[in-house]
């Protein structure tokens, strides 16, 4: 078994490290924007992980998943979510769009985990209760180990009823902002000085570094990497100022 993941803050990549060694698989791990996901793919049986948005798919994971068509068919699929609140049907949604590939899906994992959003005050926590929530992550991720070395694969995201608590409880009022890659991040030239590790490290190379500052263009799929990353607190995406930038590493702590 492989798994192919995205992960902005870093929270999804630990949840799946963590399952993959609890349940003993020996295959690879690797970041979806990474080349190495094509030998990934030649395994019949993968994870694939992201972060919810607005109780859907990531425009990168969808991407992919479209990109790939011919390649998931016969292939055994299961899939983990990480949420900071409420996924409704986050794991049902890639998965209806697998199956209408071919895929079978063995199983689905919603775990609550810190938010990634950084520049929306309402969303902040004590570092005490990030803390929590991963102690809780962890716990869940180990029973849910048990429950799948048994062949009891936990099922998270995939019912009919999670499908509608994702469509009414959050989807379809903001179905616009998971319809495309956006144009909305905004990097403060004042505060930038052009380092390049926001460029560096966006899994959809959204960003170039031209004479001296970081410029984006409309590839962002809101993982929020380089807001985190930025060590001048230069970038914004979804509020108009930070104030914090969360990291699984720095919660974890
Ligand atoms: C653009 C955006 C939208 C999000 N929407 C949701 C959401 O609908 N429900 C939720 O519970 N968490 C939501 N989150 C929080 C993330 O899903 C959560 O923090 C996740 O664990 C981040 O994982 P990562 O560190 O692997 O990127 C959203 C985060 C971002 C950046
Ligand atoms: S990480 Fe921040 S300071 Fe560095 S280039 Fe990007 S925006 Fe500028
Ligand atoms: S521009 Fe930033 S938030 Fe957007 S995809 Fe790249 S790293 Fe993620």
């Amino acid at each position: 078994m492989n798994a192919i993941y995205l992960s902005g803050t870093g929270n999804t990549k630990h949840i799946t490290e963590l399952l993959f060694s609890e349940i003993g698989a020996k295959g690879n791990i690797v970041p979806i924007e990474s080349p190495d996901v094509n030998d990934a793919l030649k395994d019949d049986e993968l994870i694939i992980s992201y972060p919810t948005m607005f109780s859907n798919i990531p425009y990168l994971v969808r991407d992919f998943i479209n990109k790939y068509a011919a390649d998931w068919k016969g292939k055994k699929i299961f899939l983990i979510t990480t949420m900071g609140l409420f996924a409704g049907d986050g794991t049902g949604c890639a998965a209806r769009l697998l199956k209408k590939y071919g895929a079978e899906i063995t199983g689905g994992l919603q775990i609550v985990m810190p938010d990634s959003i950084g520049d929306c005050k309402a969303l902040k926590k004590s570092h005490e209760q990030n803390k929590e929530i991963i102690r809780k992550a962890d716990a869940r991720i180990i029973e849910a180990a048990g429950q799948m070395k048994t062949g009891n694969n936990p099922r998270e995201g995939l019912s009919f009823w999670a499908h509608l608590a994702g469509l009414f409880g959050q989807r379809l009022w903001f179905y616009n902002k998971t319809t495309g890659y956006t144009d909305k991040l905004k990097i403060d030239p004042a505060k930038c000085v052009g380092c390049g590790l926001c460029a560096k490290n966006c899994p959809t190379n959204n960003i170039v570094i031209k004479d001296g500052k970081a410029t984006a263009s409309g590839q962002c799929t809101m993982c929020y990497r380089c807001v985190d990353f930025c060590p001048k607190q230069a970038i914004t995406l979804l509020g108009k100022k930070l104030y914090e930038q969360p990291c699984y590493e720095k919660n974890a702590k």
